[in-house]
């Protein structure tokens, strides 16, 4: 990091030139809490969506995906509590009209406050007054603090008279259409109902890049569970001595560090409330670690009596430690009935199951929810390297990696072009992330390639033209290996699912980087005939129309 910069600046300006996150408006001056993903950024964004799906929904076989409308009725948000409940403190100064997230400010000036979050009005105008804090734009007094909602409201339809809100979270269609899953689910408890898409709020202060936005996106999982049954996780076993990261309430009272056990033992000492609770934690502290977080890095904090929802029984805060302070990615809460009672009262629909026995149940709930713009800032943050090569580059997980394969012609010309050009539709054909470059010298090829985190490169040369092999450059190292073309595909995947290291390809194929080609024969492709006859022709057409 230059020392005039911070990193978060940095990581700004790295991200606007790799086309991986814009400002929205960009050409109009840009709008506070607003970004969008780039090229680059929304293929991050895609395999951070695809392996939440796999570990989440995808690996379960009880939970279910939908997709719901963003803009709801008013009469959801008043059953929900976010009409009456959903603000943050706002103060204004009476000079310069500017406004302030009260505890925000608060936050800047006063060293003795632990937890802002559970302050009243009263008590943050009194912190304000102690601590003498004017406006920080023009000196001005501020006016008492008041609550602001947080929701977007909008109205439906010409007529102006039905009000509307943009969900704050992707929650309430999954409770709202409760009845019609359960349906189709056959009543059969427990069930999960995910859903992944964009929630809306009118954050007061947005700051810190995608930390705080006033768009942004949620993944969440509404688990519905017969309250009898809670402590009855058919998978328990194997996630209980499973060891998390737990910042208990005592604790954080003691100012002490968060504490390492099992799930079994949180849920022993009754530190969390529950085996369905547990079996999330487990699962998300497997997940934060493959983004490529370090497990000291991030831990669950169980919220402060004062600070958790008033829809929740027990609140656990995936906390995770940024270079400029600690920020909440995932919560998780114990919903219990209280949104299902709540819809159930205000639309008048009966939202429980019947069970087998003839029982009526109305379930209780486990939400996991994450922060996806959250967790794809911690990902840039960790994989940013800036200091080893003369470039800035990314050290994406391979899960991750926007792409897994360049491929470059060493030069345009004496048909190297065509041959990188034809092999890139090869591999693609075999299904594998790859994109091509033929403009500059190699070397800022590679580097370029670095740059947005690309994992392998491979170059067609003279070589590859002679004796059909190719070089295979590791991003991490920069060390390079030949191996035969027709093994590329399969290496390159084997590499990618990490079944093999990149040091074993020295080994296998040591005689060719010997100078021995009769190594070409060691490995074949082992084709999938259903890929390669659905796409052959595709590929065919385009690689006709490059060379012609
Ligand atoms: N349904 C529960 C719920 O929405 P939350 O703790 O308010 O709970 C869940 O939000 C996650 O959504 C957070 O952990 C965070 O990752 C993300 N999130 C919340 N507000 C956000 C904002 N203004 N900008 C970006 N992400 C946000």
């Amino acid at each position: 990091m230059s020392d005039q910069k911070s990193l978060q600046e940095e990581i700004v300006e790295v991200c606007l030139r790799r086309g991986i996150i814009f400002p929205t408006a960009e050409i109009y001056g840009g709008v506070a809490g607003f970004y969008e993903f780039g090229p680059v950024g929304q293929t991050l964004r895609l395999q951070l969506i695809n392996l939440w799906r796999q570990h989440f929904i995808q690996s379960e076989e009880n939970i279910v995906e939908i997709f719901g409308s963003t803009i709801l009725p008013e009469k959801v948000f008043e059953a929900s509590g976010h009409i009456e409940g959903f603000s943050d403190p706002l103060t204004q100064c009476d000079k310069c009209k500017s406004m302030y997230r009260a505890d925000h400010l608060l936050e800047n000036h006063d060293t003795e406050t632990i937890n802002f979050d559970v302050l009243t009005l009263q008590m943050l105008d009194t912190r304000i007054n102690e601590l003498k804090i004017r406006c920080p734009s023009c000196g001005g007094n501020l006016l008492p603090t008041k609550k602001f909602n947080l929701m977007f409201e909008t109205t439906i339809g010409p007529s102006s008279d039905k009000k509307g809100y943009l969900r704050p979270e992707t929650a309430q269609n999954i409770f709202i259409n409760f009845k019609r899953i359960a349906n189709f689910l056959r009543d059969k408890l427990p069930f999960g109902v995910a859903q992944i898409g964009k929630a809306y709020r009118n954050e007061i202060s947005p700051r810190n890049f995608l930390v705080r936005m006033r768009e942004f996106e949620q993944m969440e999982i509404e688990m519905f569970v017969n309250p009898d049954e809670i402590n009855e996780h058919p998978s328990w076993d194997e996630i209980s001595d499973l060891e998390i990261n737990i910042l208990t309430r005592e604790n954080q009272l003691k100012k002490q560090k968060f504490k390492r056990m099992t799930v079994q033992k949180a849920l022993d000492d009754n530190i969390i409330p529950n085996q369905y609770f547990g079996y999330y934690l487990a699962l998300e502290s497997e997940f934060i670690e493959m983004l490529g977080v370090e497990t000291s890095q991030f831990w669950f904090r169980h919220l402060l009596e004062d600070e958790t929802a008033h829809y929740s029984k027990a609140n656990f805060d995936l906390e995770v430690q940024f270079p400029f302070g600690v920020v909440e990615c995932v919560g998780n809460a114990y919903r219990t009935d209280y949104d299902l009672k709540k819809h159930q009262e205000y639309s008048k629909a009966n939202l429980f199951v019947v069970t087998p026995e003839g029982k009526k149940i109305v379930p209780h709930v486990i939400e996991p929810s994450f922060g996806v713009t959250r967790l794809i800032y911690i990902i840039l943050l960790n994989a940013y390297q800036n200091k080893s090569r003369d470039w800035t580059w990314f050290k994406f997980p391979n899960v991750l990696a926007p792409y897994e394969v360049l491929v470059a012609p060493l030069m345009k010309k004496d048909g190297l072009k065509e041959e990188a050009y034809n092999f890139f539709w090869e591999l693609k054909d075999e299904g594998i992330d790859v994109i091509y470059d033929e403009s500059g010298k190699i070397g800022k090829r590679y580097a370029r390639a670095d740059e947005v985190g690309v994992l392998y490169c491979i170059t067609i040369d003279y070589q590859s033209l002679e004796d059909e092999t190719v070089t295979i450059r590791d991003r991490d190292t920069t060390i390079q290996y030949r191996i035969p073309t027709d093994a590329t595909a399969q290496v390159v995947k084997e590499l990618v699912l990490g079944l093999i290291s990149f040091e074993d390809l020295q080994q296998e194929f040591e005689e060719i980087n010997a100078g021995d080609t009769k190594g070409v024969e060691k490995r074949k492709v082992e084709t999938n005939k259903t890929q390669q006859n659905t796409k052959k022709g595709r590929s065919k057409k385009k690689q006709n129309k490059k060379s012609s």
